[in-house]
């Protein structure tokens, strides 16, 4: 068990309708271009999937975490990493296809380049969102990203039964823009998946734009180097970066959302989410791997008694 055993336990309830993915790492000195072959310096296999990183960061942060989702004959890894990270997996439903997949390129800067295979990520029926549901009951919050098939339908059904819903819109594409977001509390985005959604040209207009369209959405809006930002009702917090040594960014955003929401649903304040959060994602960029890489919470927070990470650095403004 990696949940923080020795402090009360936090307000934060999860059921996360999340993708799981098998990531094949491939070490790069620079990604491949289009027409070049290219040989690569390693490969290493990983549990990953937006989905199984941010139950294992939620649950390392001290969350009480269901993973709901659907795993291949290849599965035994994503369910055992859940497992052994504290993560409820009762929920968990395997399938005779395959897993979903990832083949990630990490270059010399710690930089990703990640292609999807959704295998049984695309495979959720209604009658399993049911079941888990109403497994779950109605208190907490649903979790979804979009990396699995069925998303609106998830959050209209989380909804209707009384639940806080979060959407992490990542990957983007034209099909978020179908989802009922206006039934959603949270939104977990980057500039690009902010200006797509909220419509607008210009970083500086997607909080305000996105207020205007959803008025009761929460928006926390990561800006890779630059820091996050994040409105909740009238209140909002920035917040800068740690300058570390980055090896491999992968997860770094799936880390920063699982202690986010987690002390965000515990009635923390956005400044103290977002401190926690900023440090959680420093400790993960400096190690290899997706889920492996997402820190315990003790170990967060003793780097920010400890001040290891450095200096916090200024937030990063607009672009
Ligand atoms: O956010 C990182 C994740 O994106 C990887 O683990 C990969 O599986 C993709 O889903």
């Amino acid at each position: 068990m990696m949940k923080n055993e020795t402090e009360a336990p936090t307000l934060a309830r999860i059921l996360n309708f999340g993708s799981l993915n098998l990531d094949q790492v491939y070490r790069v000195d620079a990604f491949v271009q289009p027409g070049e072959t290219k040989s690569s310096l390693s490969l290493a296999t990983h549990c990953g999937g937006k989905g199984l990183n941010q139950s294992i960061a939620a649950a390392r942060a001290g969350a009480e975490v269901w993973h709901a989702g659907l795993i291949g004959c290849d599965g035994d890894m994503l369910y055992e990493k859940l497992n052994d990270s504290g993560v409820n997996c009762s929920l968990l439903e395997r399938s005779s296809g395959v897993s979903g997949h990832a083949i990630i390129q990490v270059d010399n800067h710690g930089q990703n380049c990640i292609l999807l295979y959704g295998g049984t990520n695309q495979g959720l029926t209604e009658a399993a969102i049911d079941r888990a549901l109403a497994a779950f009951g109605s208190e907490g919050l649903v979790l979804v990203q979009n990396e699995t098939n069925l998303v609106g339908t998830i959050i209209e059904k989380a909804h209707q039964k009384g639940l806080q819903v979060a959407i992490n819109a990542s990957p983007m594409d034209e099909k978020i823009l179908s989802y009922p977001l206006e039934l959603v509390d949270w939104l977990v985005v980057n500039e690009i998946e902010g200006a797509a959604i909220a419509g607008c040209e210009f970083e500086v207009d997607i909080l305000p734009k996105l207020k205007q369209r959803y008025p009761k959405m929460n928006v926390l809006l990561t800006l890779g180097k630059r820091g996050a930002i994040c409105a909740r009702g009238e209140e909002q917090a920035k917040i800068g970066i740690y300058s570390v040594k980055v090896v491999d960014t992968t997860a770094a955003g799936d880390t920063f959302l699982g202690y986010f929401l987690t002390e965000a649903l515990d009635h923390k304040s956005l400044g103290d989410a977002l401190s926690l959060a900023t440090a959680a994602s420093s400790l993960c960029v400096q190690v290899m791997g997706a889920s492996d890489s997402v820190p315990a919470r003790q170990q967060v927070e003793r780097a920010i008694a400890e001040s290891s990470l450095g200096k916090l650095g200024e937030w990063g403004g607009w672009r």
